[in-house]
């Protein structure tokens, strides 16, 4: 059988170049596209490294429609998986047009070059944020959406929107699928490619494994007296090859025609919530070190408890997560060795 052939925007960023390499193992080929914004040609390189694979690169930027077009005039996609976008939740309440431009823009650019050149399936990257501060947890597919609280939030949740609409005024022609993850974190087991995050990171894994290595003196924890079992936030920590692997199998999904809708979303965590002092004492276990941190007060905008039901995904799509908290964490290290070293 012919190889299917995915396009990868944001290919050389964390969750797209860990797509990139599961997607090739599961027999695809793959073309991979970024602008380079807040990513690494380094990355592509880890890439091609562990599928032994000298994956093609299209440095370009969704937003421009001719560059773009330039990608789907050379090659023929039987899929889209659309990661490129901006993800700083601080940086979007100082830059909201620039968010709403980049995460609209290209996604808006992306559905209309795929029905010109007849790219029938996209998988979309969407995020718990949609739920913002759930009421009844774990949270479902059918959990009310809230306002969020920053541009980033709601570029995501408009985004599903522009997606559910493009899907149905396709009227048949056109799948989609979009996948709420939850807190994706971890590296490729191979330590060639992992989170490569710029300047100050703002989310707790790479704050703990930067922290660990000296870079950062001591961890803030945001708050230890919220209404939680030991007073800080929970989160669902999604090992980031799990996270990788539920595209390939919805993008399996839809190119075999086994989609039951033509716009599905799914969960994508674990199901299991474990807080901020939780994951901290784990990281320190696993690796064996003790990690300098102190309590903070509490982080503006920050939802308290969040954690995904994932029956649908797990009973839909045949996914589930399979690696442990602990696995994860010391990939996490690794990565974290492996950078310091370069
Ligand atoms: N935290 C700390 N100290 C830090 C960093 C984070 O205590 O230095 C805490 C936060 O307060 C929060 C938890 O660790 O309780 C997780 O924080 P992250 O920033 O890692 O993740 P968030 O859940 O806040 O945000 C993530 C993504 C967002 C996305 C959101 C959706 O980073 O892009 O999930 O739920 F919008």
């Amino acid at each position: 059988m012919m190889k299917r052939c995915v396009l990868v925007t944001g290919g050389a960023g964390y969750i797209g170049s860990h797509t990139a390499v599961e997607l090739v193992e599961a027999g695809y080929d793959v073309v991979l596209v970024d602008n380079l914004s807040n990513s690494d040609e380094q990355t592509i390189e880890g890439v091609r490294r562990i599928t032994g694979i000298e994956i093609p690169f299209e440095q370009v930027d969704c937003c421009d429609r001719e560059a773009l077009e330039e990608v789907f005039k050379k090659y023929h996609f039987d899929a889209v998986i659309h990661f490129a976008a901006s993800k700083a939740v601080y940086e979007s309440i100082e830059k909201p047009l620039m968010y709403y431009r980049n995460n609209l823009g290209s996604l808006m650019t992306l559905l209309d070059l795929m029905r010109k050149y007849e790219c029938a399936n996209i998988v979309f990257s969407s995020s718990a944020v949609v739920y913002g501060d759930a009421e009844h947890l774990p949270v479902t597919e059918q959990s009310p959406r809230q306002a969020a609280t920053s541009p980033y939030g709601n570029t995501k949740r408009m985004c599903e929107d522009i997606l559910h609409d493009t899907i149905i005024a396709a009227d048949g022609a056109m799948r989609a699928i979009a996948l709420r993850y939850f807190n994706p974190f971890g590296a490729h087991p191979s330590a060639l490619i992992g989170e490569l995050p710029r300047g100050v990171p703002s989310n707790l894994v790479p704050y703990i494994t930067q922290t660990a290595a000296g870079i950062r003196e001591c961890l803030n924890i945001f708050g230890d007296d919220y209404d939680t079992p030991d007073g800080s936030c929970i989160r669902d920590y999604i090992d980031v090859v799990d996270l990788a692997r539920a595209h390939v199998v919805a993008i399996g999904r839809m190119i075999e025609g086994r989609n039951k809708q033509n716009y599905e979303i799914f969960n994508v965590g674990t199901g299991r919530g474990v807080s901020v002092l939780e994951l901290v004492q784990a990281f320190e276990r696993v690796n064996n070190l003790k990690l300098n941190y102190r309590i903070a007060p509490r982080r503006a905008g920050d939802i308290i408890v969040s954690w995904a039901d994932t029956t649908l995904a797990n009973n839909e799509l045949g996914w589930k997560a399979t690696r442990t908290l602990d696995e994860t964490l010391a990939a996490a290290w690794k990565w974290q060795q492996v950078l310091m070293s370069r």
